[in-house]
């Protein structure tokens, strides 16, 4: 595991932001999966800031969603396919096929989970992973409790989530009580993962996630045991770490 703490917002959305080029100009043809929420909007306008001054080319990515909204599509700006179109799919040389949307207006939820999974795979596996963690520890829609061997599938979004993203949709109506997420098995199965955090209301559960024994209930916990994992803070919400084993 490697912890970087940056010092502002600033610098935490541009040494994300640097972590997610390097990748791809390691492999320009990688497989992204990329997490919507207020901790990667910076972190996206500052990818699209290095594509527009001509240094990172998105011609040869694919890109895969981490989870939906039932019912909420594209047509939904609150929806996760209009926010990473609106925030960085359609703002840099993304080939359209090779953007992975969840559809989740389709009547038959299960298949479009089934048909993602071998969409992932199909696509040789996602390359890195980047999440955000909700307070109580939710990666994607994978809310405690959640098994650790679960796949990408239809799922009940969690009441803080629900409370957190009232404002989103208050001009669609409420938020959707059901979803569509990669399971934590998908996720764990990436080459690579990037977890970001910042604010002090993350504080907690980043030392419960990074520090604390791997269990259900804290289902970030599990990406202690991957072998690639890093994971990006500010100081917010580091402050209940031991900074001493952290990279600046
Ligand atoms: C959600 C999403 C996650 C997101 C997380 C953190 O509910 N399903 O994909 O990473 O919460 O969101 P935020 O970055 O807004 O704190």
């Amino acid at each position: 595991m490697r912890i970087v703490v940056t010092q502002d917002h600033e610098s935490f959305n541009r040494r994300s932001a640097r972590e997610i080029a390097g990748q791809i100009r390691n492999k320009p043809d990688s497989v992204l999966g990329f997490a919507t929420g207020n901790t990667t909007e910076g972190v996206y306008r500052e990818l699209v800031s290095l594509h527009r001054e001509g240094q990172l080319d998105f011609g040869h990515v694919s890109s895969f969603v981490l989870d939906e909204y039932e019912g909420a599509f594209l047509a939904n700006p609150a929806s996760c396919a209009a926010r990473m179109t609106a925030q960085l799919f359609g703002q840099v040389n993304m080939q359209k096929n090779h953007v992975y949307l969840m559809e989740s207006t389709a009547t038959d939820l299960d298949r479009v989970c089934a048909e993602y999974e071998v969409q992932i795979r199909k696509s040789g596996g996602i390359d890195l992973q980047i999440l955000g963690i909700g307070t109580n520890g939710h990666i994607a829609f994978n809310e405690p409790g959640t098994a650790f061997h679960s796949i990408t599938r239809v799922v009940n979004v969690g009441e803080q989530t629900r409370t957190a993203r009232a404002g989103m949709f208050s001009a669609s109506g409420e938020v959707p009580r059901k979803g569509v997420t990669m399971g934590i098995k998908t996720i764990m199965n990436a080459g690579r993962i990037l977890l970001l955090a910042k604010g002090a209301d993350k504080a907690g559960i980043i030392r419960e996630t990074l520090l604390g024994p791997v269990d259900a209930k804290v289902p970030a916990s599990v990406l202690q045991l991957h072998p690639f994992l890093t994971v990006i803070l500010d100081t917010q919400a580091s402050k209940e770490l031991n900074l001493s084993f952290a990279e600046e």
